[in-house]
């Protein structure tokens, strides 16, 4: 007999079913409600309130855990190369062999961008922010292909909009780039990896020769891996959502992009480093900034602080923390925005505000340290998210269009105006 609610509303009880996960999460299905009752649920910013079910990602806030599919993401960022956490999150167990060299010869043999985007993007002005580019083009890629707008597509199809997706994402990234810095861009070179093809076509230039160093390569591959999928956050919901309406893949992943891209999500990785530096250059007093956190009556926030599920350690912090000190020291850098954010989180941390509030640094504290010490610009933080996000955004429009889900449409309730009639200009 499965579970179920019981729901009292004047004086009638209503049983509502229960739906539990596979690791014991459990969930009242109200997908009834109205038609039983006249009511609907409201919970603004869906706090309280699941979109879908989901077999990709596993996310215990309470005790900092986050499995791709069952894998910890403490073994993956370890031992995994990008590629086949992206079969891994797409297809839904990691790939063998023959699998893992189909996958990568494909993504490899569509990492060139029709020649006409170029002139698309000398339209856009120097210091264009390169996540409006990256929008943009993504959503411009559809327009080469036609047929990707299709809503019965073969499931050839879709594999072929995925490998274009991957592959291409990176070359228009690193395009935004140059086109920001007024530098000419660099082709893909098929003799490269995923991560290293990425970071030559960001420094390599056509005077002189670039080679990727394997630190650098390494971090980028376990930051991107870090970054791959996170449940139905913002950005992600957004590309359910968007895709839920049979827009295709290309369309939902820009707004996936777009979403991204706020300060108080993907966006906080810029933001955080924003803030690091403006402490720095304040003298590096840290109790005054922290108390204008916690100032109710001040816009400042912590940026890189807290987090909707995690309210313990973001496990993908821990692990970045821990990556920033042996990229950096690999590297022979010393960075004093590091000490600052390692301060920072010990004052915070120790702090009655932040604790009782179960506010840690998440994700996006201390990934920018890392982007800073590969060379990669502030305002490219977030396309780097974007970039390890892409496989888990395309896992979840996946499953959403496997599952036959309807169109995301939530209800409301009215509090404007009463039925008013219309008067002419002259009697208002
Ligand atoms: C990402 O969802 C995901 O999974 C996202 C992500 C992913 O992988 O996709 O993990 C990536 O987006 C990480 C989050 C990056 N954003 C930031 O670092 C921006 C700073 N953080 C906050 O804006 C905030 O913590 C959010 C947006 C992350 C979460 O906001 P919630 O869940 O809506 O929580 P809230 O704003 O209701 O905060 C609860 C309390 C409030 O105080 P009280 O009303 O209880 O007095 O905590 C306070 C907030 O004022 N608070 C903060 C704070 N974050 C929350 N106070 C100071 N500094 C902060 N950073």
């Amino acid at each position: 007999m499965s579970e179920t609610v019981q729901l009292t509303i004047n004086d009638k009880s209503y049983d509502l079913p229960v739906i539990k996960g596979s690791e014991n999460e459990k969930a009242i299905d109200i997908s009834k409600l109205r038609a039983q009752t006249g009511y609907i649920t409201i919970d603004t910013g869906f706090k309280n309130t699941g979109s879908t079910t989901s077999a990709i990602t596993f996310l215990d806030g309470e005790n900092g855990i986050l499995r791709y599919r069952g894998y910890p993401i403490e073994q993956l960022a370890e031992k995994a190369n990008f590629l086949e956490v992206c079969y891994l999150l797409i297809y839904g167990n990691l790939p063998t062999k023959t699998e893992f060299s189909s996958f990568t010869n494909n993504i490899t043999n569509h990492t060139l961008v029709h020649e006409d985007m170029r002139s698309f993007l000398n339209a856009y002005p120097t210091k264009a922010h390169p996540m409006g580019i990256l929008s943009a083009s993504l959503c411009t890629l559809s327009t080469f292909y036609p047929e990707s707008h299709e809503q019965n597509r073969s499931e050839e199809s879709v594999d072929l909009t995925i490998y274009r997706l991957l592959a291409k994402l990176p070359t228009l990234a690193a395009w935004a780039y140059q086109n920001a810095v007024g530098h000419p861009v660099m082709y893909p070179k098929n003799k490269y990896n995923y991560c290293e093809n990425f970071l030559q076509m960001m420094f390599a230039m056509p005077a002189f020769n670039y080679e990727p160093e394997p630190v650098i390569v390494d971090a980028l591959n376990k930051l991107l891996i870090l970054h791959a999928d996170h449940e139905q956050n913002c950005s992600t919901s957004t590309v359910r959502v968007v895709g839920s309406s049979q827009a295709n893949l290309y369309a939902s992943i820009s707004a996936g992009v777009s979403a991204l891209w706020g300060p108080l999500h993907g966006g906080a990785n810029q933001a955080v480093i924003e803030m690091l530096e403006k402490i720095l250059n304040d003298g590096g007093g840290l109790k005054k900034w922290v108390e204008k956190a916690k100032d109710k009556e001040d816009s400042f926030r912590l940026m890189g602080f807290g987090h909707r599920v995690y309210k313990n350690f973001d496990p993908r912090a821990k692990i970045i923390k821990k990556a920033a000190d042996d990229v950096l020291n690999k590297l022979g850098i010393v960075d004093p925005v590091l000490d600052i954010a390692k301060e920072l989180e010990e004052v915070a941390l120790n702090d009655e505000y932040f604790q009782s509030r179960g506010l840690y640094p998440n994700v996006d504290f201390y990934s920018g340290i890392i982007y800073r010490a590969l060379g990669i610009p502030t305002e490219m933080f977030t396309v780097m998210f974007a970039m390890g996000r892409l496989p888990g955004w395309i896992a979840q429009w996946k499953e959403m269009m496997k599952d036959n889900q309807p169109i995301g449409r939530p209800r409301q309730i009215y509090t404007g105006e009463k039925e008013r009639n219309y008067k002419s200009i002259e009697k208002r």
